[in-house]
């Protein structure tokens, strides 16, 4: 994700439960420890899908994972968590960790599908509706025991 994309993860974001301002987008790509990625449409080159989380030493958060309405269920979240998963496993990760609204049966498929699992619930965490979120954490095996990338 790049500086450029903003406007189009904007409008991807417009229309989401609790979307994400320009400001949080901003903090994110100054965030020494944050990842961010985007997907595009190849021939468009339209921005179809974005992920941003951070890494802490072993540990990984996911913060947000959007896919624009008219490309969901084609498989694009999917692909997009895989690379993540990859991506953490090349950093050393052990555990990913994120939450989700209780409501959110999409994504709550999808993440076990990738072998995320509850561990726990936050009650009241959202607000605008107020909502509990769901806790999820998947192990992450090193692609490469004996090294790390940092
Ligand atoms: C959740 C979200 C990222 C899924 O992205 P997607 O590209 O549509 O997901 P995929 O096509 O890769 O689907 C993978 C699996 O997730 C599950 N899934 C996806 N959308 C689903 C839906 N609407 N209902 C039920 N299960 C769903 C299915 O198990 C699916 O596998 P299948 O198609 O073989 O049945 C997308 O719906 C989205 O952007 N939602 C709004 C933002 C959001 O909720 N983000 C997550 C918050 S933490």
């Amino acid at each position: 994700m790049q500086p450029e994309d903003l406007p189009e993860i904007l409008t991807l974001e417009a229309d989401a439960l609790s979307a994400w301002n320009r400001d949080q987008l901003e903090g994110e790509l100054a965030q020494p420890t944050g990842f961010q990625f985007v997907v595009r449409r190849k021939g468009t080159d339209k921005v179809i899908a974005f992920l941003c989380g951070r890494v802490m030493v072993d540990e990984a958060e996911i913060l947000k994972l959007s896919v624009v309405q008219s490309e969901r269920r084609k498989g694009v979240g999917r692909q997009l968590l895989d690379f993540v998963v990859k991506f953490c496993s090349e950093k050393g990760v052990k555990n990913c960790f994120l939450e989700l609204r209780v409501s959110n049966t999409a994504a709550r498929n999808l993440y076990e599908k990738e072998g995320f699992s509850i561990i726990g619930k936050r009650n009241n965490y959202y607000i605008e509706p107020a909502e509990d979120a769901i806790i999820m954490k998947r192990k992450i095996e090193n692609s490469n025991p004996n090294t790390i990338i940092r």
